[in-house]
């Protein structure tokens, strides 16, 4: 292993992937990868459709593989049928899996629950049938509004299973954004549980459901099923309401599972975009399975005696692929976890890799940074502290990873001998596009390093043409891909220019992110959006969304949102905002500070609201009276403007806005 603990941490320091890991990697060595890449790019189809061949079943199988005839809307293995939920559950039955674990639930309080795949199968017909029952079928969209838990995972199965499209709203979004997800997906049903459970509180989940519905608008909305989680005391609503159990106990464990074409979208999951509200993306059954699939193979080098565990919700599109969809198509054992990193300590993510034997641990940048200051302040919940032997590889997700965070997480919990990858990949993406391969790819902290074989990976300028490696520019990919989002759900025109605008010739993908290659090794360093969206501890979130929320308050007149570097979460919400009465200070704006974030908490959601809010009597402006972001980042930042200002209409107010009013 090279290791030159020598050179700063900024410097390229390469870490060889362990020999022993090399030899029994699925992609084992740089030589097999460079072959798979070159087997790409020399039959792009056949490679695709050997891959789909080799593992999927399907139930019709296709003749045509990739169809660009109304590109962008590209379609892959159109004429080929398959199940999801069949290829998740069934197969897993006759590969002689039915007796092994497919989840092993860790709830907050530390109990545990297992399913066998045998097990999973019945729940998922069992829930599948119920949900027929309630006139539910293909085509129909349904929202799920889950805590993580085996019920959440077996209700996107069941959907799956049925041919209905879910559409996952993750537990911490409010009624107002739920009921603008239920109307936007025309969702006939919304599968929700009482409570969840989170660090030891109960939260409402039922009764938001409620509020949400109660804002009127949800006109395709027949029912609301309802897991029975904490037994809390809630409300029912006669003929719309229905427990869970009432509706599933009854059913037969079996259920025919409904042949759907490999376009038929399996979900649709809202992410935010730099305009406007948030995008339904849609993603296919077919080639999304396969690159769910496969990258569990390739990537997190899946082995029948792992347990895998990622960490993320089922609300975000890492639980959609790495917990409910991919670790149970290649048959294996993963965590479904309810709780938090800090509850009832934060070493309660060691603790639960020891207690489970966990072999594959998979977070975020953001849940490392803030375990490594837990541990500066307690030193007990310090990973030496716990026995970690059992893992062999470790990935990180979501937002860059810096270099200080990957050496801890390298060192401390991989003990230096587990592989990290470091996956780039986005919600459209539907699975990882660029990372390390943990038996073949040389490591080099902070760098995602090389695409998959397939993935056609580019860095343009703006005018589409490619840069030189060492010079940064627009990540793009420039050939279709099956995992890649359909479109944007109800809104084709806003898919085509969000992702494959004119400017780049129409057919390119876009990224939104900023990239880097690496002079000599050509590897990828991400540099970070190029739009106006914000990576809040890897939650994705669009400036222009809290600006609205903001501005949807009576007294604000005016507001302006930025991202602000955190250590932590890395990067934070600042908001910039001028009310119709005059601006507050001391006591007052703390007070008015503190109402805008609870508004805000209240128009989307906890996770979107702003960390800092400074108040002005007007924002920078040019003279043509738009706003200067530009200016309000490196305020945000706490630096000085050195830029030129004399465009401004109104120069003076940026001394107002330096500090917190
Ligand atoms: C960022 C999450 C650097 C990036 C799977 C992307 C990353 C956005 C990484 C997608 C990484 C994700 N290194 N940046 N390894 N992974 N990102 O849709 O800005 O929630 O565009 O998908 O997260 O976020 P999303």
């Amino acid at each position: 292993m090279v290791n030159q603990d020598n050179q700063g941490l900024q410097e390229n320091r390469v870490f060889a992937p362990p020999a022993e890991f090399v030899a029994n990697a699925a992609i084992s060595g740089m030589d097999a990868y460079n072959k798979l890449c070159a087997e790409a790019a020399g039959d792009y189809e056949g490679f695709w459709a050997r891959l789909a061949r080799e593992n999927l079943d399907w139930h019709k199988p296709f003749t045509s593989t990739l169809d660009e005839s109304e590109a962008p809307f590209y379609k892959w293995f159109a004429d080929g049928e398959l199940n999801v939920s069949y290829n998740c559950l069934d197969r897993n039955l006759k590969n002689g899996n039915a007796g092994k674990t497919a989840i092993i639930f860790e709830a907050d309080d530390g109990k545990v629950t297992r399913a066998t795949y045998q097990e999973l199968y019945e729940k998922v017909c069992k829930f599948a049938n119920g949900l027929k029952s309630r006139g539910i079928k293909k085509g129909d969209r349904v929202v799920i509004y889950m805590p993580m838990s085996i019920e959440g995972v077996a209700a996107m199965q069941a959907c799956a299973r049925i041919g209905a499209t879910h559409s996952v709203v993750f537990g911490g979004f409010s009624a107002k954004s739920l009921q603008e997800r239920i109307i936007d997906a025309g969702a006939v049903a919304v599968i929700t549980a009482d409570e969840q459970m989170r660090g030891g509180k109960h939260l409402p989940l039922k009764t938001i459901v409620d509020e949400a519905l109660a804002l009127g608008g949800c006109t395709t909305m027949k029912d609301v099923i309802v897991y029975k989680r904490t037994g809390g005391n809630i409300p029912f609503v006669e003929g719309r309401d229905t427990w869970l159990h009432d509706l599933v106990d009854a059913q037969p464990a079996e259920c025919e599972p409904e042949w759907v074409g490999a376009e038929h979208p399996l979900f649709i999951l809202y992410t935010s975009g730099s305009t406007g509200t948030p995008k339904g993306v849609q993603h296919s059954s077919g080639g999304y399975l396969l690159w769910a699939a496969l990258t569990m193979k390739w990537t997190f080098d899946l082995k029948p005696n792992d347990v895998f565990w990622c960490t993320a919700d089922i609300g975000w599109v890492t639980g959609h692929t790495y917990i409910a969809y991919g670790p149970l198509a290649v048959g294996g054992t993963e965590i479904v976890f309810e709780g938090v990193p800090t509850y009832p300590n934060a070493g309660r993510f060691w603790e639960t890799i020891d207690k489970h034997k966990v072999s594959i641990f998979y977070t975020a940048p953001t849940a490392i940074r803030s375990l490594i200051k837990a541990a500066d302040v307690d030193p007990k919940v310090h990973p030496k502290n716990y026995d970690l032997s059992s893992l062999r590889l470790l990935g990180s997700v979501g937002e860059p990873i810096n270099p200080e965070a990957w050496m801890w997480y390298y060192k401390n919990v991989g003990r230096e001998k587990c592989p990290i990858v470091d996956t780039f990949w986005q919600t459209e993406t539907g699975g990882h596009m660029i990372t390390p391969l943990p038996g073949a790819t040389p490591m080099v902290p902070g760098s995602c390093t090389l695409p998959l074989p397939g993935i056609m990976t580019a860095i343009v300028d703006e005018a589409g043409q490619d840069v030189p490696n060492g010079q940064g520019g627009i990540l793009v990919v420039k050939r279709p891909w099956p995992s890649m989002i359909r479109t944007i759900w109800g809104n084709p025109d806003r898919f085509k220019t969000s992702y494959f605008p004119e400017e780049l010739g129409g057919r390119m993908y876009l990224a939104g992110d900023g990239a880097i290659r690496n002079k000599e090794t050509g590897y990828f360093t991400i540099t970070g959006r190029i739009d106006d969206v914000l990576n809040v501890s890897g939650h994705r979130m669009g400036t222009m969304e809290i600006e609205s929320a903001l501005v949807a308050n009576p007294i604000v007149a005016e507001a302006a949102v930025v991202g602000k570097p955190d250590d932590t979460t890395g990067e934070s919400i600042c908001a910039f905002v001028v009310l119709k009465q005059a601006r507050p200070t001391g006591e007052e704006a703390k007070k008015l500070a503190l109402e805008l974030r609870n508004w805000v908490a209240k128009e989307i959601g906890p996770i979107a609201k702003p960390k800092e809010i400074r108040f002005g009597d007007n924002l920078p402006k040019t003279r043509s009276g738009k706003i200067m972001r530009r200016l309000l980042r490196v305020l945000a930042k706490g630096e000085t403007i050195t830029q030129d200002v004399s465009t401004l209409e109104n120069p003076a107010i940026l001394e107002q806005l330096k500090e917190a009013s």
